[in-house]
Formats: C-alpha cells, sequence, structure tokens
C-alpha cells in the first residue's frame, strides 16, 4: 500500500469534493474508515467514501450546490402578515432539499395530524432535520417555544439559523453527526423524520441507540414509503417490521399514522 493511499489521508481527500466540503468531519472520518480497503488505490477508496456519503446526505440536496445561495429567499425584513410570510419563505426553502420537498404536498395535514394528538409542545429537536425547520409555520408550536435542529451540513445549519434570525424565531441549528454525538437538550418533543435508514447504512444498531437516547416525553419517527427514484419496493412492510424491532413498547405507546410518502410512528413515553 502507497503512502497516499493510507487511511489517515483519506478523509481530506474525501472532503476536498465540491459537495463534501460542508460535511461534518466526523462523519466523513466515519465512512471513509468504514469504505477503506486497503487493497484498493487512494482514488477508488474516495469514491467508495464519496458513494456512501452520496447515498446518506448529497442525494437529498439535489441540485443545491451551496446553501449559501439561498439566503436570496429569506427576505431582509419581514411585512406586516408575519405567519403568511413565515409559510411562504418556508416552502421556497423547502423546495431545496428532496426529503422535505417529497412532504410538501402534505405538508398541512402533517403536522395538524401529529400536533393535534399532542398537548402543547414548547421545545423541538430536529434530528437530521434536513429542511423540515423551514416547516415551522405548519407546526402548531404553543408560544413560547424553541427550536433546535441539527445536520451534518454547515451551510444549511448557517442558512437555517438566518431563518430563525430573520424571523425572530427562538432556534438553533447546529453541525453535528448524529452517529457519534447526540444532543442533551431536554426537550417536549423530539423529531427522527425520515433518517434512520440512512444512518442504519453506516452503522446498522444506529436506529435503535439513537431511539434509546430520546428522553423527551414525544417523538415523532418516520420512514419513506417511496424510495428516491420514486418506486414502491415494499418499502412500508420492511420498514415498519424493522421499527417493530426497534421500539421497546414498554417504554413507548406507538400510534402510527399513514401519508402519502411517509410512515409517522407517533411515540408516547409511557
Ligand atoms: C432523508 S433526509 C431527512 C431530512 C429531514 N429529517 C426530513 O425528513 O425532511 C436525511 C437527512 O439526514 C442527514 N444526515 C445523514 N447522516 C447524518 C448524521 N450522521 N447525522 C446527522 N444528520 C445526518 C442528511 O444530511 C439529510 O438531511
Amino acid at each position: 500500500m502507497s503512502e497516499s493511499a493510507a487511511p489517515e489521508n483519506l478523509p481530506e481527500e474525501v472532503s476536498k469534493g465540491k459537495n463534501f466540503r460542508t460535511i461534518d468531519r466526523s462523519l466523513i472520518k466515519q465512512v471513509a474508515a468504514e469504505e477503506f480497503r486497503s487493497e484498493y488505490s487512494l482514488k477508488v477508496n474516495v469514491e467508495r467514501a464519496r458513494s456512501k456519503l452520496h447515498q446518506i446526505c448529497n442525494a437529498y440536496r439535489g441540485n443545491t450546490r451551496n446553501y449559501a445561495e439561498l439566503r436570496k429567499l429569506i427576505p431582509a425584513q419581514i411585512g406586516e402578515d408575519r405567519q403568511e410570510e413565515l409559510r411562504m419563505v418556508g416552502e421556497s426553502l423547502m423546495r431545496y432539499h428532496v426529503s422535505t420537498r417529497e412532504r410538501l404536498p402534505f405538508i398541512a395535514a402533517f403536522y395538524q395530524e401529529i400536533f393535534r394528538r399532542l398537548p402543547p409542545i414548547h421545545s423541538v429537536l430536529d434530528l437530521a432535520c434536513g429542511m423540515n425547520p423551514a416547516a415551522i409555520g405548519w407546526m402548531l408550536l404553543a408560544e413560547p417555544f424553541r427550536y433546535e435542529a441539527h445536520d451534518v451540513y454547515s451551510d444549511l445549519t448557517d442558512l437555517l439559523n438566518e431563518f430563525f434570525r430573520v424571523f425572530s424565531i427562538n432556534g438553533a441549528a447546529h453541525q453535528s453527526n448524529l452517529l457519534s454525538s447526540f444532543p442533551s437538550s431536554q426537550v417536549d418533543l423530539t423529531l427522527l423524520l425520515k433518517t434512520i435508514p440512512c444512518l442504519e447504512q453506516i452503522k446498522p444498531s444506529a436506529g435503535a441507540e439513537i431511539l434509546e437516547k430520546i428522553t423527551s416525553p414525544f417523538a415523532v419517527v418516520s420512514y419513506p414509503i417511496y424510495s428516491l427514484s420514486g418506486k414502491q419496493k415494499g418499502m412500508r412492510e420492511q420498514y415498519e417490521n424493522r421499527f417493530n424491532a426497534l421500539i421497546s413498547t414498554k417504554q413507548w405507546e406507538v400510534e402510527r399514522l399513514l401519508f402519502d410518502n411517509e410512515m409517522v410512528f407517533l411515540l408516547k413515553h409511557r
């Protein structure tokens, strides 16, 4: 093995790629280590790591090169109808994340169905959030509330922080890797939307481990029921069985809700 193909050089090389620069370094390191094969050249190992990162992160960015460019969608100041503007800007941002965009056709029903089953929610932890915090205008949150969001992309979390600032939302978005750290904030509601299958591609026990770490009284965990290519592949049954194997019904009361392309589990701590 030549020195340049050594595993310690991999993360640096992987993160040089155009769409990999803003990904959390600890995730790049983890994926690079996982994908490294000593019999392959550095080039092949870099491709292997990037391909995995594409599946779990970059594929959801669609064609968005840099989320900083989307700041132009957020006005410098907001007008008189704040709620209307919050939804308008939120919708335009949500179009730039594939997973969040898929929820747009039923976004109002989605959050109505969830929040009408919950007591007043004053704090939210949105894990592997994508562009979902931009849906705050549809969430029936109780004032005053705080919103904490996490994802691996720094350009995405910067954009979300700008969104929070302009709309005077008590929110904070952080770049983090759920596979190596879990936020310690105490909140009323945790959201983990459509992310367990991504994380389990890197670490098969990730879903179970993350569910165990949730301490909030309520949580919403969801799964996609269509693949990114739009083809149904028996995903619902497969994911439902998988989720049932992960969740402790001694700890959580579970209610399942079905939407067009998303299966939701609403969890209440017993
Ligand atoms: C399927 S999308 C779901 C996005 C959002 N939760 C939603 O449903 O609209 C998966 C998200 O997980 C993020 N992600 C992938 N691996 C992650 C990790 N290890 N830690 C935190 N976020 C991660 C990706 O960047 C992407 O935004």
